[in-house]
């Protein structure tokens, strides 16, 4: 492909990305699927293009309403962030034809002298929200969380994030593994808070791997992995996975009860646990039953379990890294609607502990109001159970010590742990 003729894929998927179905790397690898005729190096490169602006979208915002250009145009969206980093290509870019973007119109020019004399005077933009890539109603959100530390974490959840891999135990070790990447030419290395992940600061075609598709790994960051062991299940329990989405967690728990027991794996969204079957088979897995089902519905319908794991839906503010664009397709409106669900689900999943079992609420969110504040009201209104610290199920392992607050919560985020951010708090009902 020509520069201009990947310049006019990254304006599509930018576009595609923008509508918010799916997330940014799942719209990006469906692309490229139906359009082999791009090689892989086209594809680094588009790929590489798109998170480039993703990365950098409060700048580019910020520098369109300074100059009055629609904030919302993927289009405009590139040619600015062009604009910034290689000003003396974007007139080979934009040059129309039959694969290339359109050529620069007349208004656009306009927009560009303008930008280019304001860039030159001002350099930077003046604005916090701009600069730290965070939407100026969310850093409230933020600053009540992190307080000193703020800018330091949303710094941290605009960086690439690592690829982290987690090894299925069921069928081999680590140490087998990472030996095994080695020797096919990717290099990973032992992550230090996790005792079954991989890490790699490479992205690689993992998913193309005899490894992969023998069930060896899964990509997990490291983050989740040691949440799932933050829920303590045991070979030979039943256990229910109340948000089991495609099976990320699911699968994990899976092989930390060394495929003994029974899981119930339920989400609401029958497609989504569709997408989880492929990897229940790799993984060699025999212990997990799908529902999609409503957690109301659930909760009515079977006995008590050993413990219950609600992965509650959630703002995502922890993922940042790996998913740039959620930040923009967050609303207020939205807030307030995962705000209730969780409050739903945490209420059904407590109907689906037995007593002296365990249940555990995380999100992959930093905000209090959908972690420290849920388990607050939570425990107003549901006065059977006790919060249980995380020290009682990770506490042998001193590294995890960072990762879990003065009130026994499981808390991680990109700049303390450098993985992910994770909140999940353990209680027990009596
Ligand atoms: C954070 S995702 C789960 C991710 C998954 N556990 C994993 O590790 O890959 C939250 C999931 O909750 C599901 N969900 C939302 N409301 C629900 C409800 N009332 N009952 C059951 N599942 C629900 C969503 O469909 C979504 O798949």
């Amino acid at each position: 492909m020509t520069p201009p003729a990947r310049i006019a894929a990254a304006i599509e998927l930018l576009s595609n990305i923008k509508s918010g179905f799916d997330p940014a790397d799942v719209i990006i690898s469906e692309y490229f699927r139906r359009r082999r005729y791009a090689g892989s190096g086209d594809r680094r490169k588009i790929r590489e293009i798109v998170y480039v602006v993703l990365r950098n979208l409060g700048i580019l915002k910020y520098w369109l309403i300074e100059s009055g250009g629609d904030q919302d145009d993927p289009r405009l969206w590139l040619i600015i962030s062009i604009l910034l980093e290689e000003p003396e290509n974007l007139g080979s870019y934009f040059i129309g034809g039959r694969f290339g973007p359109a050529a620069i119109s007349a208004i656009e020019k306009e927009l560009i002298e303008h930008l280019e004399s304001r860039i030159n005077s001002q350099k930077a933009p003046d604005a916090r929200w701009a600069l730290l890539n965070c939407p100026k109603w969310i850093l409230e959100y933020f600053d009540r969380a992190f307080r000193d530390s703020c800018d330091i974490e949303l710094m941290a959840l605009n960086a690439k994030a690592p690829v982290d891999l987690r090894v299925n135990s069921l069928k081999t070790t680590r140490e087998k593994l990472q030996s095994y990447l080695r020797g096919e030419g990717h290099d990973f290395s032992l992550t230090s808070l996790s005792p079954i992940g991989l890490r790699s600061m490479n992205w690689s075609p993992l998913l193309d791997t005899k490894a992969f598709k023998d069930g060896l790994f899964e990509v997990q960051d490291e983050s989740s992995q040691i949440l799932a062991s933050v829920v303590g299940a045991q070979p030979g329990e039943r256990i229910v996975d109340l948000c089991a989405g495609a099976g990320g967690k699911t699968l994990a728990l899976a092989m930390m009860m060394k495929n003994e027991g029974e899981i119930i794996a339920a989400d609401a969204f029958d497609y989504r646990l569709r997408r989880s079957r492929s990897r229940i088979e790799r993984a060699g897995v025999s212990i997990i039953s799908e529902f999609s089902v409503e957690s109301s519905i659930l909760a009515e319908t079977i006995d008590p379990v050993d413990r219950v794991l609600i992965d509650a839906p959630c703002s995502g503010s922890g993922v940042w890294r790996r998913n740039p664009e959620v930040r923009w397709q967050l609303t207020p409106e939205k807030l307030c609607k995962y705000k209730e669900t969780q409050k739903q689900l945490f209420h059904d999943g407590s109907r689906l502990v037995r007593s002296g079992g365990w249940l555990v609420y995380a999100t992959c969110s930093l905000f209090l109001e959908e972690n420290e504040e849920q388990v607050d009201s939570f425990l107003k209104t549901h006065k059977n159970f006790r919060l249980v610290s995380a020290n009682e199920v990770l506490g042998n392992n001193e590294n995890l010590s960072s990762c879990i607050n003065n009130c026994g919560y499981l808390r991680m985020s990109p700049a303390q742990n450098k993985t992910d951010g994770v909140f999940a708090a353990i209680f027990e009902k009596f």
